[in-house]
């Protein structure tokens, strides 16, 4: 089996101040004979750390209250296991804590508080603040905007956070993929295994508490012995509503190509989104969502809501790693 590791457009965009990005990370420990999981974790650390990124980890965009929430998960095929963490506070490593659900307990998934303090009884440091000043000044602007709009619009409080989000945007105070932006990685072992992890901060100033797709088995991810593996990024709660991992490793068990699954989920995505607050002037959904994916033989691609010269994703080989072009189901511009 030719051994391969596929990620978001992060995964080969950040580097933490080393030499290695997420995937050839990942890919060097897979293929030495490390445990996929553990592999794709270290990669995944490193975007983590990174405070460029302002999706994931250290430094990434904070929720209402200014304190950064991280969701994560972790799925091994071959060893029928997964682990995740959600809401948790004060470890940026989140995916290496999810990987400690998945190896020390018996649990899928750990919320809050008690994800915290499996973390600490683990020996992560629990640090008071995530923030990253970029990340503290980006909620400053968005609160002043929020409190301004309050006075004048008529819109709930959800939906103007969101619509000042997506002006911010369009401004370019911020990258609009880092709105839900995320880390997604998986990989196919030179035995043909698979494995998946996903790790993010969320939807950016989400409500406190607020949990999406990435920490959620068959949504933010999904991997299964003999079909396949997904994951994606983007708009949360479009995934959470379809399960679309789960629907793409299934259709990918079918016998259909990567592409085609992707395809196919993102159409349900479109169908599914009719409220007005998500929809753009040409009633197409306002936010992006990317799926990856990979069937048991190696066959692989990535497919966007909305695509473009800029919309890659990262795919490391035995020949290194590179960034390529992800397929779209829309045209036009997402604003
Ligand atoms: N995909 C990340 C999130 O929506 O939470």
């Amino acid at each position: 089996m030719r051994p391969l590791v596929i990620a978001s457009a992060n995964g080969h965009e950040f580097t933490n101040g080393g030499r290695e990005t997420c995937v050839e990370r990942a890919f060097a420990l897979m293929v030495s004979g490390t445990d996929p999981i553990q592999a794709l974790v270290e990669g995944v650390t490193i975007v983590e750390l990174d405070p460029g990124d302002t999706s994931v980890g250290f430094g990434s965009l904070p929720n209402a209250d200014g304190i950064v929430e991280l969701d994560a998960c972790c799925m091994d095929a071959s060893r029928r296991r997964a682990g995740g963490v959600a809401a948790l506070q004060g470890v940026a490593t989140a995916a290496a804590v999810a990987a400690r659900v998945l190896e020390d307990t018996s649990h899928h998934l750990l919320a809050g508080a008690g994800a915290q303090a499996f973390a600490r009884a683990c020996g992560f440091p629990i640090v008071d603040d995530l923030n990253s000043e970029r990340s503290r000044a980006l909620w400053m602007e968005w609160k002043r905007r929020l409190a301004a709009h309050e006075a004048t619009a008529g819109m709930s409080r959800i939906e103007a956070g969101y619509a000042i989000g997506l002006d911010m945007s369009l401004e370019g105070l911020l990258d609009a993929n880092h709105l839900w932006g995320t880390i997604h990685c998986s990989a196919l072992t030179p035995r043909g295994a698979l494995a998946a992890v996903t790790t993010t901060s969320g939807l950016a100033w989400k409500l406190p508490g607020r949990v999406g797709d990435s920490s959620i088995l068959g949504a933010g991810l999904y991997a299964r012995a003999e079909a396949g593996a997904a994951g994606s990024t983007g708009r949360g709660e479009s995934n959470l509503f379809g399960l679309s991992s789960f629907f793409i490793v299934e259709a990918m068990r079918r016998g259909a190509h990567p592409k085609d699954a992707a395809i196919d989920a993102l159409r349900h995505i479109v169908a599914d989104t009719t409220a007005p607050a998500l929809l753009n002037g040409r009633r197409q959904p306002n936010f992006n969502v990317k799926f990856y994916a990979m069937n048991a033989r190696g066959d692989h691609a990535s497919a966007a809501l909305y695509g473009g010269d800029d919309v890659r994703y990262a795919v490391c080989t035995e020949n290194g790693a590179e960034l390529r072009l992800c397929d779209a189901l829309l045209d036009g511009p997402m604003l």
